[in-house]
Formats: structure tokens, C-alpha cells, sequence
């Protein structure tokens, strides 16, 4: 049984449901600039047509020049950029949007994600700010998809309640909210809520930033499909709709990550994975963002 590579948005936008994380934050294995664009340069060689960033991973230029240098047509790749939490605000998120689009060096995004909920919030007078410049920002990127500068819009790290405030205040839903999943943190709760209210669901550090890979189930199961264990965690993601962005600058990890449309997890090993939950994340904590 083979695999879908893309996902319907509700808009009829097709996305490819493994994209290239490209955050180096707290990597173990540094690379230098020319390195990181030849990961890119090469991911696109072998087929990835999605990659993920943010205003605060400090590449979007390398990842535009990254792109300009490869032989794949801009119109081929999904880009995806993110907010960073200081930039929200109305007009502050419509300046960090073209700022973003000039670092990559292109004039329109495929999907822009507000990053982050905001930042913890202690003093109760900054509760509705912290709000306010939601909803705002928001706003800004349905503007920004109006105007047609963005394929698709969403958000990252939303919990629940962030989710609920936007449908409270009569806005409109984002298409996608990436967030933390892999089998340590499968973030259950919130995959169901998305699901059941038409939000394409996202995961982030899919392979627990390394952590899950020695985990005796996992390598199991590698053994039994004759697979990696990192392919057994991206096959799981799929298995369960949720698009997925492994991170690696390797060239053999970069194609290890995206074999993995010819095979497919049985259900029951699907839910042996669904309890290795230990609530256990590796990146930030949006719990406290009220
Ligand atoms: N929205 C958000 O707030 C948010 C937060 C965190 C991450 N993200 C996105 O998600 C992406 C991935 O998350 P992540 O980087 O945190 O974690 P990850 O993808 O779970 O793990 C990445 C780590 O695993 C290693 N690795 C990758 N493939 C491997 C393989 N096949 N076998 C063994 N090791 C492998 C990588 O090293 P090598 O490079 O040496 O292979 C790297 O150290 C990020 O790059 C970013 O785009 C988003």
C-alpha cells in the first residue's frame, strides 16, 4: 500500500504532507552556510517540494538563495514562513510578511503561520493585549491571503482555547495548525479538536529531535517493516493525517526521510505507537500563553 504525498487544505490547495524542516536551533550537528544550501539544493533533487521556516530561524535568505539556485520552478515548491511573536500586530505583521518575502526573494509565500500564541503572560493587564494582537495578526494574514500574497494561511502552537477565541470573535479558521507531534508527545487532545473542527493538523519534531530514535517499540517495528526508525515515525504521521517537516542538513538522512510512501503501518501498530504518550515535549510550551 502506498501513500498520499498531499493533502487537500479547505481551500483546494495541495500540500505536500512532508516538508523540510529547516530550524538548526540546538542541533547537535552545525553546518555552515554553503552546507545548509546544499541540504536544500539537494532536498529538491530528490523530490521535496515543501519547505518549512520562520522569520526566527535566520535562513529565510539562504533558503531563498537556495532556491534561486536550484533547478526547480519556484510554482513547484510549497514555502512556508512563519510570524515571529514580536512582529504581531496589524501593521507590524503586514511589514514582517514583506519583509520575509524579501529575504526568500519571492512574491508570494504558499503558507504563512502566525508562530506562536504570544509570550507568557503574567500581569493580568497584559492578558487582553496578548489577545488583541492575536486577533490582530490574524486578521493581517486573511488579509494577506485576500490579497492573494499567500496560498494558504494558519497557525502554530495554538492550543485550544487560542483556536476558540478566533471562532468567539466570528473569524475565520486557520487552514492549518502546526504543532508539536511524535510518539513522546502526540498531543491527542488537540489532534482530535482540529480534526473535528476542519483544521488541518501539522507536526513538528517528528522524530523528538532525535529522541525517539532508540525507543525499543520504534526499533521494533523498524525491524519488522525492514524500515528505519525515523521512516517508522514519519509513516506514523501519515497514517494519522498529519503532515509532517523532519529536520536534517544529511544527504543520506534527507532521503531516508522521504521514503516513506511505499509502505504503511497496520492500525494496531499504529496504536502501539499512540501509547508510547509520555507528554514529553522537546520545543516550546504555549500552556502558559493565555
Ligand atoms: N512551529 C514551531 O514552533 C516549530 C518548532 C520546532 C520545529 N519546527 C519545525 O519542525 C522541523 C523539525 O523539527 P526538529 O528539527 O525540532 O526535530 P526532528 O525533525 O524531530 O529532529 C531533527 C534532528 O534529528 C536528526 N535526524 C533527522 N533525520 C534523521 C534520521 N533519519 N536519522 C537520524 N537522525 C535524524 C537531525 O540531525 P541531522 O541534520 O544531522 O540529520 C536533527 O538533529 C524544524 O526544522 C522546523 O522546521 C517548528
Amino acid at each position: 500500500m502506498s501513500l498520499d504525498k498531499r493533502i487537500k487544505l479547505k481551500n483546494g490547495v495541495e500540500m505536500p504532507v512532508i516538508g523540510l524542516g529547516t530550524s538548526l536551533r540546538g542541533k547537535p550537528n552545525k553546518v555552515d552556510n554553503q552546507q545548509f544550501i546544499d541540504s536544500i539544493k539537494h532536498a529538491l533533487n530528490i523530490g521535496y517540494r515543501h519547505i518549512d521556516t520562520a522569520k526566527a530561524y535566520n535562513n529565510e535568505n539562504l533558503i531563498g538563495q537556495a532556491i534561486k539556485e536550484s533547478s526547480v520552478d519556484r510554482k513547484e515548491i510549497f514555502l512556508v514562513t512563519k510570524l515571529f511573536p514580536d512582529d504581531m500586530g496589524f501593521e507590524k505583521t503586514l511589514k514582517a510578511f514583506e519583509k520575509s518575502c524579501k529575504q526568500l526573494q519571492v512574491d508570494y509565500v504558499d503558507l504563512y503561520l502566525i508562530h506562536f500564541p504570544g509570550k507568557p503572560n503574567k500581569p493580568d493587564a497584559q492578558l487582553e493585549k496578548s489577545r488583541q494582537l492575536r486577533l490582530d495578526s490574524w486578521k493581517a494574514l486573511e488579509k494577506l491571503y485576500n490579497d492573494g500574497k499567500c496560498r494558504a494561511i494558519g497557525v502554530s502552537n495554538f492550543m485550544k482555547r487560542h483556536l476558540e477565541e478566533l471562532l468567539e470573535a466570528g473569524m475565520s479558521l486557520p487552514m492549518i495548525n502546526q504543532c508539536e507531534f511524535h510518539p513522546y508527545y502526540n498531543n491527542k487532545d488537540l489532534w482530535d479538536y482540529c480534526n473535528q473542527i476542519g483544521v488541518q493538523f501539522e507536526g513538528y519534531s517528528p522524530l523528538g529531535k532525535g529522541n525517539l530514535l532508540n525507543d525499543d517499540v520504534v526499533l521494533s517495528l523498524a525491524q519488522k517493516y525492514s524500515k528505519t526508525p525515523a521512516q517508522i515515525l514519519l509513516n506514523w504521521c501519515l497514517r494519522n493525517n498529519v503532515i509532517t517537516v523532519p529536520g536534517s542538513t544529511n544527504l543520506e538522512r534527507l532521503e531516508e526521510n522521504f521514503n516513506v510512501f511505499d509502505f504503511s503501518l497496520s492500525d494496531s501498530d499504529v496504536d502501539l505507537l499512540w501509547n508510547l504518550n509520555k507528554n514529553e515535549k522537546v520545543s516550546w510550551d504555549p500552556t502558559n500563553v493565555v
